[in-house]
C-alpha cells in the first residue's frame, strides 16, 4: 500500500508507477463513461484525486454509485497533472469496494455545526476540521516530549490514583470499591475507609506536581505528561473533567527560571507545529481564525509580557466599566479579566506574578511581603489562563505553618514535607493545560472540540 502523504511529499518517486492506495471516499462525481473520486486515507490532510473510466474497470457501474464514507482500495498509475488544481491524479485500473456506506451516514458533504459533531464524536475525526485538530494535537504532544528530552529532562509517570489533594482545592473524584449506598461506617457514623481497597480514602489526581517534586529533587529536571481529573462543576468552554497536563519541575531554580522555561516551551511547540502541519495550520487560518498564523508568528518572534497581580488589579479597576464582575485586591481574576489583560492591554501572552497567598495553593513560596506568593499564571489571547506555576515553598517551618493555616492534615503529606528536610533546595515548576494549548494553537474556542471524547459536567457518552 502507498500512503497519500508520501505521494504529496515526493510525487516524483511514484509517477508512472502502479500503486495501490486504500482509503475513504470523500466525494464522487461521474458522467456516463468516466468519473472522479476524492480519496482520503487519513495519512494526510489533502485528498488524492482518483480518475476512473468505463473501459478500464470491470465494476465501473458499481464504482460510479459509490457513496460518501465508503471504504475502497484503488490500484492505478499516478500521473502528473501540471495544469490542474491538484498536482497529480491516480488513474484507476482496479477498485475494490470494502464497504458501501449507507445513505443514513451522518457525515454527508455539507457543513456541520461543532455542536452536532460532538454528538457523533466517534465519527468526527473524519471531517476536515477534526482531522486537522487531532493531527495537531498529536504533533504538539510529540513536540513537548522533544523539547524536554532535548534539554535532558526525565519523563516521570506520576500516579493517577492518589491519597492526597495536590491542589488542596477539594475538586477530586473519589475512587472506591465500597458500596456507595450502604458503606461500612465507624461508630462515629463516618465512612470506614479502612475497609476500602487501599484501606484509606483515595481519589483521581488533580495534578502530578507533588510526586513530580520528589523526582525533581532526585533528577534535578523532570516533567510529567498525563491525564488529570477535576470535579469542577463549571460548565464553561475551557474546563473539562478529564484533561491532560504537562508539569515540568526544576530544582535549583526560581520563578524567573520557571517563566523562561514556560516561554521557551510554548514557542517551541508553536514553531514545531507550524513547521510540521502547514496544511492543517493554513486550514485553521482560513476557516477558524483569520489572524491565527500572524498571531502565532508574532508570539514566536517576540517576548512575553510581565505584570504583577497588584498592577493588573489597578489596570482592571481603571477599566471596570468593561466587566461583569468587579475586582479588588485579594479577589481571583475571572476569565473576562484575564482575557482583557492579554487581549486588550498587551495583545500577546502575559505572565501575571505575585498573587495574594489566600487565593493560591498551599505549596507556593511566600514572598518577603508576607502577602503574596511566588506564583505565575500565563494568560494568552483567546483562551485566558493556559499555564499556572510557582516557585515552591522549600522552607520546612514556613510550609508547615501554611498548611496548618489552610487546614490541611500534615500527616497526609509527611513524605512531601520530608523532601524539604532531606536535601531540600529552591525549586519551581508549572502546569500547562494541554487542551488549552491546542485551543491556542488552532483557534478552536471550545475545549470539547480539542479532546477526542470530552468529559464535562453531565457528559460521558463515549
Ligand atoms: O493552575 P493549575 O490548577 O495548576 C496546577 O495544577 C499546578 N499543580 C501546576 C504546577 O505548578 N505543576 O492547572 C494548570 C493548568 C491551568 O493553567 C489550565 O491550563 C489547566 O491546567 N487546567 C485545566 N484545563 C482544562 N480543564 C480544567 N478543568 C483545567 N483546570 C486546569
Ligand atoms: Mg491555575
Amino acid at each position: 500500500y502507498s500512503e497519500i502523504k508520501k505521494l504529496f511529499r515526493a510525487p516524483q518517486d511514484y509517477t508512472g508507477k502502479t500503486i495501490t492506495v486504500p482509503g475513504w471516499v470523500k466525494t464522487v462525481r461521474d458522467s456516463k463513461t468516466f468519473g472522479f473520486i476524492e480519496l482520503n486515507d487519513g495519512t494526510f490532510f489533502r485528498n488524492l484525486q482518483v480518475v476512473f473510466e468505463e473501459g478500464r474497470l470491470e465494476n465501473f457501474k458499481e464504482v460510479a454509485k459509490l457513496s460518501v464514507g465508503s471504504a475502497i482500495e484503488v490500484e492505478g498509475q499516478l500521473v502528473e497533472t501540471p495544469n490542474a488544481k491538484q498536482p497529480f491524479e491516480l488513474k484507476a485500473t482496479r477498485i475494490a469496494i470494502e464497504n458501501m456506506c449507507p445513505a443514513d451516514y451522518q457525515l454527508q458533504k455539507k457543513r456541520h455545526s461543532f455542536e452536532f459533531l460532538r454528538t457523533i464524536a466517534h465519527l468526527r475525526p473524519r471531517t476536515n476540521t477534526f482531522s486537522a485538530v487531532f493531527r495537531v494535537r498529536s504533533l504538539a504532544a510529540f513536540a513537548i516530549h522533544k523539547f524536554f528530552q532535548e534539554r535532558n529532562f526525565v519523563y516521570v509517570h506520576t500516579p493517577l490514583i492518589t491519597g492526597s489533594d495536590a491542589e488542596g482545592a477539594g475538586q477530586m473524584f473519589k475512587v472506591t470499591t465500597l458500596d456507595i449506598v450502604n458503606p461500612p461506617r465507624q461508630e462515629s457514623g463516618k465512612i470506614d475507609y479502612s475497609q476500602d481497597f487501599f484501606e484509606k480514602e483515595t481519589s483521581l489526581t488533580v495534578s502530578g506536581q507533588l510526586t513530580g517534586e520528589a523526582y525533581a529533587l532526585a533528577f534535578k529536571n523532570i516533567y510529567t505528561f498525563g491525564p488529570t481529573f477535576r470535579a469542577e462543576n463549571s460548565n464553561t468552554a475551557r474546563h473539562a473533567a478529564e484533561f491532560w497536563m504537562i508539569e515540568p519541575e526544576i530544582a535549583f531554580s526560581d520563578l524567573r527560571d520557571d517563566m523562561m522555561l514556560a516561554e521557551d516551551m510554548l514557542k517551541y511547540i508553536i514553531s514545531y507545529v507550524m513547521e510540521n502541519a502547514p496544511e492543517e495550520m493554513e486550514f485553521f487560518n482560513n476557516f477558524v481564525d483569520k489572524t491565527l498564523l500572524e498571531r502565532l508568528n508574532n508570539v514566536v518572534n517576540s517576548e512575553f509580557a510581565h505584570i504583577t497581580y497588584t498592577e493588573a488589579i489597578e489596570l482592571l479597576q481603571k477599566n471596570k466599566q468593561n466587566f461583569e464582575y468587579p475586582v479588588e485586591w485579594g479577589s481571583d481574576l475571572q476569565t473576562e479579566h484575564e482575557r482583557y489583560i492579554t487581549e486588550q492591554i498587551f495583545k500577546k501572552p502575559v505572565f501575571v506574578t505575585g498573587y495574594p497567598k489566600e487565593i493560591k495553593a498551599f505549596y507556593m513560596r511566600i514572598n518577603d511581603d508576607d502577602k503574596t506568593v511566588a506564583a505565575m499564571d500565563l494568560l494568552v489571547p483567546g483562551v485566558g489562563e493556559i499555564i499556572g506555576g510557582s516557585q515552591r515553598e522549600e522552607r520546612l517551618e514556613v510550609l508547615e505553618k501554611k498548611m496548618e493555616e489552610m487546614g490541611l492534615n500534615k500527616e497526609d503529606y509527611w513524605w512531601y514535607l520530608e523532601l524539604r528536610k532531606f536535601g531540600g533546595t529552591k525549586h519551581a515548576g508549572f502546569g500547562l493545560g494541554f487542551e488549552r494549548a491546542i485551543m491556542y494553537l488552532t483557534g478552536i474556542t471550545n475545549i470539547r472540540d480539542v479532546i477526542p471524547f470530552p468529559r464535562t459536567t453531565g457528559n460521558c457518552e463515549f
